[in-house]
């Protein structure tokens, strides 16, 4: 079973390569950004206290993303044929808080793919789809703020994977074609065996 964590800076192409790996491997989508988004839309509590973070471009509190992923991963555990999860973990306390919830229920991480994009193009992309995607945070400002929140906060949560030799470095630059490419050869690949 494979159980994914899509990685990367925003404007990587995560949602967009999440979209296409759910439909070959047949995975459930987690995706904490789309989930505080529903939040906001349906106008609920949670959501109005998400939204003054994410429209500073800054991380929602650890506690809120935290629980909104283990009741997601409790409901659908049995059903799933695996998850890839997708803007999550974005800090070390997401990523010892998943890990915990995924020994409990016996279900382990099999990969994080880190999807590595410079920022120019970062910055290109998202304003590219501001134009158009209606995201309140697609703005140049809070573009800036995101990148270097994840700079600060988020970048180091690789080092927690790469300790399990999970990670896998994808160039992020290319064909979306070319780039899903990469990344099923990544999860197709043979295991080898060490030592
Ligand atoms: P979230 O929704 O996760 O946004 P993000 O990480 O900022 O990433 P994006 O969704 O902007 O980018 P993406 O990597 O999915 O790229 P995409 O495929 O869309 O989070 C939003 C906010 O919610 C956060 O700022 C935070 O406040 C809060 N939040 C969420 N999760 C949290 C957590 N765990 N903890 C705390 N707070 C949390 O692609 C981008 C664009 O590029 C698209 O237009 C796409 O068409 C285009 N594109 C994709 N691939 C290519 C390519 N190969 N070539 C050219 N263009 C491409
Ligand atoms: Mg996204």
């Amino acid at each position: 079973m494979l159980n994914i964590i899509l990685f990367g800076p925003p404007g990587a192409g995560k949602g967009t390569q999440s979209e296409r790996l759910i439909k070959r491997y047949g995975l459930v989508h987690l995706s904490t950004g789309d989930l505080l988004r529903a939040q906001i839309a349906q106008h609920t509590v949670l959501g109005a206290e998400a939204k003054k973070y994410m429209d500073a471009g800054q991380l929602v509190p650890d506690e809120v993303v935290i629980g909104m992923i283990e009741h997601r991963v409790r409901d659908e555990q049995h059903t799933a044929g695996g998850f890839i999860f997708d803007g999550f973990p974005r800090t070390v306390a997401q990523a010892e808080a998943l890990d915990k919830l995924m020994e409990r229920l016996h279900i382990p991480i099999t990969h994080m793919i880190s999807l590595e994009v410079p920022k120019d193009e970062l910055i290109r992309r998202l304003l590219n789809r501001g134009e158009t995607s209606g995201r309140t945070d697609d703005s140049e400002e809070v573009i800036v703020k995101r990148i270097t929140e994840y700079e600060l906060k988020t970048r180091i949560v690789a080092d927690f994977y790469q300790r399990y030799n999970k990670l896998r470095a994808v160039n992020g630059i290319g064909t979306m074609d070319e780039i899903f490419d990469r990344i099923t050869s990544h999860l197709e690949a043979v295991p080898t065996t060490q030592g």
